[in-house]
């Protein structure tokens, strides 16, 4: 036998399966534009008017949201990013070795990569609801990562969902960092997080970041930043509804509002008319008198022990709460409980 075999053999155990590219990116379900198109709509014609903070991003709301994590009053990225960095060995520790890390908050991916050093996964799951995002980036981590069998799937996480028979069973770690739970009402993010836990398995796994109560004067500037990306942000909903339904919104007559929500312990984004404003979609025109409000985005602010709670009430067991040195961002860890 030749010492290439034999050193080949011992450590077959530890590498994943060879993957084709072409294997590497799975898209479950279709992405339904009249759907989507159908849900906007009914959202614009509600009253009060509100609408799923999904339609914030498209491709230019993506960019504006990656704007908004280097404003100086946007806190939560950097914030987490600190937290990684500052609790590496820590977090390791907790996990342990050879997770099947997946990701719900993917993009670029570049947050779950930070973390790949300390927490060698041996499987790399990102999520997104098109594959079409995640190809470019799931290709590079492909290349530079070749000991983590890295995979892309599109499908809707926010609706009820099954992980292909590709996904290893065994060690998962759902990562859901950002506080994007927090665009999620409690009662809503706790059907999210138990939906989680029925697809981690007894031995399942959470590391998720959630933002915490703080003084409104930070949270709403962190959400009307001096700038006006958030604001741009938050108006460019209206260029997408725009496109997708041939509606004739004009962004300039539309004010950007975020106010601190004390009974839901949440931050609202609304666009408020500055005149009476009428819009024509669909063959109809529809009438929005000044004042009035289009409810875009909440986002919701946890203190350690509703967070707990939270978690509890999903079927999962807080294990560590790390929190920066100023306490304005927790990263936990849970175990199914
Ligand atoms: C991406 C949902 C975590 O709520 O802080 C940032 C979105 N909206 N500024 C948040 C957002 C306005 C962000 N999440």
């Amino acid at each position: 036998m030749q010492p290439t075999v034999l050193a080949q053999r011992a450590i077959a155990p530890l590498m994943p399966p060879p993957r084709r590219p072409a294997e590497r990116l799975i898209q479950l379900g279709a992405i339904d534009d009249a759907a989507l198109a159908d849900e906007l709509q009914a959202g614009l014609e509600a009253r009060p008017a509100r609408v799923s903070p999904k339609f914030l991003y498209d491709e230019l709301g993506s960019r504006l949201f990656d704007a908004i994590t280097l404003l100086d009053e946007y806190y939560p990225t950097r914030t987490e990013a600190a937290i990684f960095a500052s609790q590496r060995a820590a977090i390791a520790r907790a996990v342990g070795a050879g997770c099947t890390l997946i990701d719900l908050g993917a993009g670029d991916c570049r947050k779950a990569e930070s973390l790949f050093a300390a927490l060698a996964p041996q499987q790399y799951v990102a999520l997104d609801i098109s594959v079409d995002y995640l190809a470019g980036a799931v290709e590079r981590l492909a290349r530079e990562w070749p000991r983590i069998d890295v995979l892309g799937i599109g499908l809707d996480f926010s609706a009820d969902f099954a992980l292909p028979a590709d996904v290893c069973g065994a060690r998962r770690l759902f990562f859901y960092p950002g506080s994007s739970i927090g665009n999620f009402a409690p009662d809503a993010a706790v059907a999210l997080l138990a939906r989680l836990r029925d697809q981690a398995g007894a031995d399942g796994q959470l590391l998720l970041g959630v933002d915490l109560l703080k003084p409104v004067a930070e949270l709403e500037a962190a959400y009307d930043d001096a700038l006006g990306v958030t604001a741009a942000f938050n108006r460019n909903l209206l260029r997408n509804a725009n496109r997708r339904l041939g509606a004739d919104f004009r962004a300039a007559d539309w004010r950007h509002l975020a106010r601190w929500n004390p009974t839901q312990a949440c931050i609202d984004m609304y666009l408020e008319a500055r005149y009476d404003i009428e819009v024509v979609w669909r063959g109809r025109s529809h009438f929005f008198p000044l004042g009035s409000r289009i409810h875009t985005e909440s986002s919701h602010k946890y203190c350690p022990a509703e967070l707990r709670r939270l978690l509890r009430g999903a079927g999962w067991q807080l294990d560590h709460l790390w929190l920066d040195a100023d306490e304005r961002f927790a990263l936990a860890h849970a175990r199914v409980a």
